[in-house]
């Protein structure tokens, strides 16, 4: 099927639209973004893993120090680059360690939630989900606390540099100043990287200047993109991730109760909850050849964007594929990808979202919506809430929150 296909991204709901798509258009041109769109999860999964399908943009690399960053990304790569990058960042993760961060999560959460517990309501996007995941990301990096004046100023660095990767600010006005603070940001990373400024490296970012894997190391502009990287994807897609769990489990109370009974049951509870609402709505590769997908004939250069979040509701994978089941088994949702690029940050996703919600659960006696409807964000690929406004009532005794302790 060649014909314009329904486009099913920035909709509030775009279930309907992908359904339409795996029933009768399961592989579909986008005349006008010149796109194609694969939306069945067999299909979805086997274009993860096409070696004929590449991550890097085709075409001259950009000449902006800034943007010039962004093909050093590793989502953004392709072997023979890809791989050695991916070895050495994984080796650096490694190295660093994962203990303390995971420790550091838990006590996270439950300051944060005596604190919101005391006050009998919040917007877990805002109270809770955004302190968690950028506090959890400065520590990986090796900062101890998040409101010490580096890791301030680091974040600041980090997301005035991410913050030009936005595709909408080619049209803005504000793209000039954008740029000259990125600039400035880029400077003082480099800065700290080479050594020249009077401040320790963090943790994270030494690994990642130091690991040498097959005789190479990161150049230091690959360090600082791959920096941005990690905290970009880090931090809002787990943010998604947790707001988006919590307000399907208040739109399901027979679910929550469910947990609420068996907290066991948190870890498939996660994975439903990216299955059933995916942060990260697809993954885009560029076909490095010409070549026949699903009977039709893909052009070296053309864009196919793989639907995770249709993959993720495919009834042929997934029984019942519409309902959130907190112990749906098997569940091998694409939601972290699938193949060369498989997200290297699951881990910290799955134990940050886990301990917020066992904990959050755990404490209160039932959890209300305090809006009727909910906003989403409008970014093409990703999806979540902006905010999730819930009321509760407490429970007499709390799952390790002791109410009113700051304990961090
Ligand atoms: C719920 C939270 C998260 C979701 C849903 C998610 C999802 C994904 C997906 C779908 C990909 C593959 C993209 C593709 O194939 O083009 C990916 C890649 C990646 N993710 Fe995550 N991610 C999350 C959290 C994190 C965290 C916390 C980190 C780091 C601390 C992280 C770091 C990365 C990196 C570095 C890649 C690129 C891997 C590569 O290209 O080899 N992610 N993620």
């Amino acid at each position: 099927m060649t014909t314009d296909a329904p486009w099913p991204l920035l909709l509030d709901d775009p279930y309907p639209i992908y359904k339409v798509l795996r029933s009768s258009m399961p592989i579909s041109w986008d005349e006008k973004r010149r796109i194609w769109l694969v939306a069945r999860y067999a299909d979805v999964l086997q274009g993860l893993y096409n070696r004929r399908l590449g991550s890097a943009v085709i075409g001259p690399a950009p000449q902006d120090t800034v943007l010039s960053l962004l093909p050093l990304q590793l989502d953004m790569s392709d072997p023979p680059d890809h791989s050695r990058r991916r070895i050495i960042i994984q080796r650096a993760i490694a190295e660093r360690g994962k203990d303390d961060v995971l420790a550091a999560v838990k006590q996270t959460v439950s300051y944060l939630l005596a604190r919101q517990f005391e006050a009998g309501r919040m917007d877990v996007i805002r109270e809770l989900a955004t302190p968690l995941t950028s506090s959890s990301l400065l520590r990986l990096f090796g900062f101890q606390s998040s409101e010490s004046e580096e890791a301030l100023s680091f974040s600041k660095c980090v997301n005035a540099i991410d913050a030009c990767f936005d595709p909408s600010l080619m049209q803005s006005k504000q793209r000039p100043t954008i740029f000259e603070a990125a600039r400035n940001s880029l400077d003082e990373l480099e800065g700290i990287i080479e050594g020249r400024v009077n401040t320790e490296k963090p943790r994270l970012i030494q690994h990642l200047c130091d690991t040498e894997v097959g005789g190479t190391r990161l150049t230091h502009r690959e360090v600082i993109a791959n920096v941005i990287l990690l905290f970009a994807a880090g931090d809002a897609n787990t943010r998604n991730l947790i707001g988006s769990g919590v307000l399907a489990l208040a739109c399901h109370p027979k679910e929550t109760r469910r947990l609420k009974r068996v907290p066991e049951v948190i870890g498939t509870a996660v994975e439903e909850m990216l299955r059933y609402d995916s942060p990260i709505q697809l993954a885009s590769r560029t076909a490095l050849t010409d070549f026949q997908l699903l009977g039709q004939t893909v052009r070296k250069g053309d864009t196919v964007v793989l639907l995770l979040g249709s993959a993720n509701r495919d009834e042929l994978e997934f029984p019942h594929a519409s309902d959130f089941d907190i112990t749906r088994t098997p569940n091998h949702h694409l939601a972290f990808g699938a193949g060369a690029h498989l997200c290297l940050g699951a881990w910290l996703a799955r134990a940050q979202a886990r301990t917020a919600i066992r904990m959050l659960v755990a404490g209160v006696k039932r959890l209300q919506l305090a809006v009727s409807e909910v906003e989403w964000h409008q970014l093409p690929g990703f999806r979540g809430p902006k905010e999730v406004p819930i009321f509760f009532d407490l429970e007499p005794v709390s799952d390790g929150v002791t109410r009113g302790e700051h304990t961090c």
